[in-house]
């Protein structure tokens, strides 16, 4: 029985910016009042993860800390006041949460709960402290959620029970690639049948974007990467075209979609985070009426050189976060869409790793070597 005590675990702790992670023993505290304590089960390794890891938004990793974002797990104890959860439960943690109340949650536009801002922002629980030390030091939460521990600490609105038939190591995807890609194609875009699309960028967010295309209807999905190693995957996902930019280098790589297409794309996707590629994608869109959904996570810091002239003609910029998915409605049902057979979740996974070997998921990541890895607790 752990319930009320402190739990010492392992976890992979982020010391200091641009560092590799450091396998350590951690306490975790019990949950406070609107806290959810859970065993991870598993955990994804995103992109996101490796940028927060350099620095390229510091309000997603206030060092040190434990990072970690797409994850499920167990329900190990619940702090005062917790209705929803019990222990046992099968749950998936949220990094953007969903209370119900707050003016984010209540807009009907919006998917953007505001209720754990700003701690969530300072690495922070809502009670300006953290659950988490290391060799007498605190550690910072991360996203809400830290999923890269045996244990963590969730404030009781980022979180969500799912079908507890599902597998969790493979479900823990659609704590961010598989909803996030999946998404922006279904409700941040709206793809109609018939639609041509191209994504930027094969990896597991892109190939979910992929996925959302097909599920739309898209009767023409191009796929964009510069690692041709991408390209047998993003067929299996629905690509019916796939394309290496390098392939094109001397020629306005904007300029040869355009003239394949005809005039340009109904939709792209950004799904890299590169500013260069999110003015391909809008420069390659239907001047009139193309939409171009940005969903790569750029540095905080960079700038897009976009001419308004391009935008004015008719295109539409948007952006999207979370799939633009109300999370607690949508991820059990998301969960539910991958267990009747509806989405693709077990073809994301190429490695499973041990939490010791997590320095080799960034490896395997910026070499391209692989779609999602997943650490199995
Ligand atoms: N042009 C085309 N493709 C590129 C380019 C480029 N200039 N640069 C990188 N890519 C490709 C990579 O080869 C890789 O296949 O983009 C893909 C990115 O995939 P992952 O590294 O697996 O990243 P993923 O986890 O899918 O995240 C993508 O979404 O959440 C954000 O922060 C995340 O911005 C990142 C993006
Ligand atoms: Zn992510
Ligand atoms: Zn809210």
């Amino acid at each position: 029985e752990t319930a009320g005590k402190v739990i010492k675990c392992r976890a992979a702790v982020a010391w200091a910016e641009k560092e590799p992670f450091s396998i350590e023993e951690v306490e975790v505290a019990p949950p406070k009042a609107h806290e959810v304590r859970i065993k991870m089960v598993a955990t994804g390794v995103c992109h996101s993860d490796i940028s927060f890891l350099n620095g390229l938004l510091p309000s997603a990793a206030k060092f040190p800390t434990i990072l970690g974002h797409e994850g499920a797990g167990i329900v190990e104890s619940v702090g005062e006041g917790v209705e929803n959860f019990k222990e046992g439960d099968h749950v998936i943690p949220l990094y953007m949460p969903q209370c119900f109340q707050c003016p984010g949650c209540r807009h009907p536009k919006s998917n953007q709960c505001l209720k754990l801002f700003p701690q969530q922002m300072q690495g922070l629980m809502q009670d300006g402290t953290t659950r988490f030390t290391c060799k007498g030091q605190s550690l910072h939460h991360s996203m809400g959620i830290s999923t890269f521990s045996e244990y963590t600490v969730v404030n009781d609105v980022s979180l969500v029970k799912i079908n507890e038939e599902a597998p969790l190591e493979k479900v823990c995807l659609i704590g961010c690639a598989i909803a996030t890609g999946y998404g922006a194609a279904l409700n941040t875009a709206k793809v109609e049948p018939g639609s041509r699309c191209a994504i930027w960028g094969l990896g597991g967010i892109g190939l979910a974007a992929v996925m959302g295309c097909r599920a739309a209807g898209a009767s023409k999905i191009y796929g964009i990467d510069i690692n041709p190693d991408k390209f047998e995957t993003a067929r299996k996902f629905g690509c019916t075209d796939v394309l290496n930019p390098k392939d094109f280098e001397g020629k306005k790589f904007a300029d040869v979609l355009t003239q394949m297409t005809g005039g340009g794309f109904d939709y792209t996707f950004e799904c890299i985070g590169n500013v260069n590629t999110m003015l391909d994608a809008v420069e390659s869109t239907n001047r009139f009426y193309g939409v171009t959904v940005l969903v790569g996570i750029a540095g905080h810091e960079k700038k897009m050189d976009l001419s308004p002239l391009l935008i004015v003609s008719g295109r539409t910029l948007k952006g999207s976060f979370f799939g633009g998915w109300r999370s607690v409605e949508s991820v059990p049902m998301l969960v539910d869409e991958y267990m009747s057979g509806k989405i693709m979740v077990d073809e994301f996974i190429t490695h499973k790793l041990k939490l010791d070997d997590i320095n080799q998921s960034l490896e395997l990541m910026k070499d391209g070597k692989c779609v999602r890895c997943v650490i199995h607790y």
